[in-house]
Protein backbone atom coordinates (compact mmCIF):
# COMPACT_ATOMS: atom_id res chain seq x y z
CA UNK A 1 0.00 0.00 0.00
CA UNK A 2 1.41 3.64 -1.00
CA UNK A 3 0.59 5.82 1.74
CA UNK A 4 -0.02 9.48 1.00
CA UNK A 5 -0.06 12.34 3.76
CA UNK A 6 -1.21 16.04 3.26
CA UNK A 7 -0.08 18.18 5.72
CA UNK A 8 -0.87 22.01 5.91
CA UNK A 9 -0.94 24.34 9.54
CA UNK A 10 -4.35 23.17 11.30
CA UNK A 11 -5.17 20.28 9.34
CA UNK A 12 -9.08 22.12 9.18
CA UNK A 13 -8.61 24.00 5.65
CA UNK A 14 -6.23 22.93 3.11
CA UNK A 15 -5.13 19.52 3.92
CA UNK A 16 -8.19 17.85 4.33
CA UNK A 17 -9.93 19.20 1.21
CA UNK A 18 -6.28 17.82 -0.49
CA UNK A 19 -7.44 13.92 1.21
CA UNK A 20 -10.76 14.45 0.21
CA UNK A 21 -9.85 15.33 -3.47
CA UNK A 22 -7.26 12.52 -3.64
CA UNK A 23 -9.18 10.44 -1.98
CA UNK A 24 -12.36 10.91 -4.59
CA UNK A 25 -9.61 10.34 -7.58
CA UNK A 26 -8.26 6.75 -5.98
CA UNK A 27 -12.21 5.62 -5.44
CA UNK A 28 -13.42 6.70 -9.02
CA UNK A 29 -9.79 5.47 -10.43
CA UNK A 30 -9.89 2.17 -8.51
CA UNK A 31 -6.67 2.48 -6.47
CA UNK A 32 -7.76 2.40 -3.18
CA UNK A 33 -6.83 -0.89 -2.92
CA UNK A 34 -3.70 -0.10 -3.93
CA UNK A 35 -3.04 3.84 -2.24
CA UNK A 36 -4.41 5.35 0.61
CA UNK A 37 -4.15 9.09 2.04
CA UNK A 38 -4.72 10.93 5.05
CA UNK A 39 -3.91 14.97 6.43
CA UNK A 40 -2.32 16.21 9.14
CA UNK A 41 -1.16 19.01 10.83
CA UNK A 42 1.94 20.89 11.87
CA UNK A 43 0.72 22.44 14.36
CA UNK A 44 -2.24 21.02 16.94
CA UNK A 45 -4.87 24.14 17.00
CA UNK A 46 -8.16 21.82 16.69
CA UNK A 47 -7.25 18.04 17.36
CA UNK A 48 -9.82 15.78 17.04
CA UNK A 49 -12.12 18.47 14.77
CA UNK A 50 -14.02 18.38 11.89
CA UNK A 51 -12.79 20.31 8.59
CA UNK A 52 -13.38 24.01 8.39
CA UNK A 53 -17.61 24.37 7.60
CA UNK A 54 -16.07 26.23 3.88
CA UNK A 55 -13.67 22.88 3.59
CA UNK A 56 -16.60 20.88 4.13
CA UNK A 57 -19.01 22.88 1.71
CA UNK A 58 -16.96 23.60 -1.08
CA UNK A 59 -16.06 19.15 -0.93
CA UNK A 60 -20.08 18.50 -0.45
CA UNK A 61 -20.58 20.42 -3.65
CA UNK A 62 -18.39 18.71 -5.54
CA UNK A 63 -19.94 15.25 -3.89
CA UNK A 64 -17.16 14.56 -2.02
CA UNK A 65 -17.78 13.61 2.05
CA UNK A 66 -15.27 13.19 4.40
CA UNK A 67 -15.05 12.22 8.19
CA UNK A 68 -11.87 13.52 9.14
CA UNK A 69 -10.96 14.94 12.27
CA UNK A 70 -7.84 17.38 12.30
CA UNK A 71 -4.80 15.50 13.76
CA UNK A 72 -0.97 16.49 14.48
CA UNK A 73 2.02 15.22 12.42
CA UNK A 74 3.45 12.35 14.56
CA UNK A 75 7.38 11.70 14.06
CA UNK A 76 5.97 7.92 13.67
CA UNK A 77 3.98 9.74 10.37
CA UNK A 78 7.76 9.34 9.01
CA UNK A 79 7.87 5.57 9.09
CA UNK A 80 4.18 5.23 7.45
CA UNK A 81 3.52 7.55 4.68
CA UNK A 82 5.78 7.29 1.30
CA UNK A 83 4.90 10.65 0.43
CA UNK A 84 4.02 13.61 2.78
CA UNK A 85 2.68 16.89 0.92
CA UNK A 86 3.19 20.20 2.20
CA UNK A 87 0.94 22.72 1.37
CA UNK A 88 3.09 26.13 1.63
CA UNK A 89 6.70 26.70 2.86
CA UNK A 90 6.26 26.80 6.33
CA UNK A 91 4.71 23.18 6.64
CA UNK A 92 7.63 22.09 4.18
CA UNK A 93 10.50 23.67 6.22
CA UNK A 94 8.23 22.00 9.27
CA UNK A 95 8.14 18.42 7.91
CA UNK A 96 12.11 18.89 6.82
CA UNK A 97 12.89 19.71 10.30
CA UNK A 98 10.67 16.38 11.66
CA UNK A 99 12.70 14.06 9.20
CA UNK A 100 16.02 14.99 10.59
CA UNK A 101 14.54 13.73 14.18
CA UNK A 102 12.74 10.93 12.89
CA UNK A 103 13.65 7.47 13.41
CA UNK A 104 14.23 5.60 9.93
CA UNK A 105 12.02 8.21 8.23
CA UNK A 106 11.31 6.85 4.88
CA UNK A 107 8.71 10.15 3.50
CA UNK A 108 9.49 11.49 0.33
CA UNK A 109 8.67 15.17 1.05
CA UNK A 110 7.00 17.30 -1.60
CA UNK A 111 5.35 20.73 -2.34
CA UNK A 112 2.17 20.73 -3.57
CA UNK A 113 2.74 23.69 -5.52
CA UNK A 114 4.86 21.68 -7.47
CA UNK A 115 2.58 19.76 -9.45
CA UNK A 116 0.55 21.83 -10.39
CA UNK A 117 0.95 23.82 -13.99
CA UNK A 118 0.96 27.21 -14.56
CA UNK A 119 -2.01 26.87 -16.67
CA UNK A 120 -3.97 25.58 -13.67
CA UNK A 121 -2.30 28.54 -11.46
CA UNK A 122 -2.96 31.61 -13.22
CA UNK A 123 -2.66 33.47 -10.26
CA UNK A 124 1.44 32.38 -10.21
CA UNK A 125 0.79 31.17 -6.75
CA UNK A 126 4.05 29.78 -5.03
CA UNK A 127 2.27 28.09 -2.24
CA UNK A 128 -0.97 26.71 -1.56
CA UNK A 129 -2.48 30.21 -0.02
CA UNK A 130 -3.96 29.65 3.32
CA UNK A 131 -7.82 30.63 3.35
CA UNK A 132 -8.55 30.87 6.92
CA UNK A 133 -9.18 34.41 7.52
CA UNK A 134 -10.63 34.68 3.86
CA UNK A 135 -13.90 33.85 2.61
CA UNK A 136 -15.68 31.11 0.66
CA UNK A 137 -14.05 32.43 -2.78
CA UNK A 138 -10.62 31.64 -0.84
CA UNK A 139 -11.58 28.14 -0.48
CA UNK A 140 -13.01 27.85 -3.83
CA UNK A 141 -9.37 29.14 -5.05
CA UNK A 142 -7.60 26.74 -3.19
CA UNK A 143 -10.06 23.87 -4.71
CA UNK A 144 -8.96 25.15 -8.35
CA UNK A 145 -5.55 24.27 -7.15
CA UNK A 146 -5.56 21.11 -5.72
CA UNK A 147 -8.06 19.17 -7.53
CA UNK A 148 -5.58 19.45 -10.92
CA UNK A 149 -2.67 19.16 -8.36
CA UNK A 150 -3.82 15.84 -6.64
CA UNK A 151 -4.14 14.56 -10.38
CA UNK A 152 -1.02 15.36 -11.18
CA UNK A 153 0.61 14.30 -7.59
CA UNK A 154 -0.93 10.67 -8.27
CA UNK A 155 -0.15 10.51 -11.84
CA UNK A 156 3.73 10.99 -10.47
CA UNK A 157 3.21 8.31 -7.90
CA UNK A 158 2.63 6.31 -10.24
CA UNK A 159 5.14 7.00 -12.69
CA UNK A 160 8.05 8.84 -10.92
CA UNK A 161 10.34 10.50 -13.35
P1 LIG B 1 -5.06 25.16 7.34
O1 LIG B 1 -5.64 26.61 7.76
O2 LIG B 1 -3.61 25.17 7.77
O3 LIG B 1 -5.22 25.12 5.86
O4 LIG B 1 -5.90 24.14 8.08
C1 LIG B 1 -5.54 27.13 9.04
C2 LIG B 1 -6.40 26.70 10.03
C3 LIG B 1 -6.33 27.25 11.29
C4 LIG B 1 -5.39 28.24 11.54
C5 LIG B 1 -4.51 28.65 10.56
C6 LIG B 1 -4.60 28.10 9.30
N1 LIG B 1 -5.34 28.82 12.82
O5 LIG B 1 -4.54 29.76 13.02
O6 LIG B 1 -6.08 28.42 13.73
Amino acid sequence: MIQVLFVCLGNICRSPMAEGIFQALLQAQKLHTVMSCDSAGTANYHPGMAPDHRTLKVLKSRGIHTAHRARQVLHSDFQTFDFMVAMDDSNHQHLQRMFQSANNPLSQIVRMIDFISPADNPQAHREIPDPYYGDLNDFEEVFALLSPGCQALLTHIQNPR
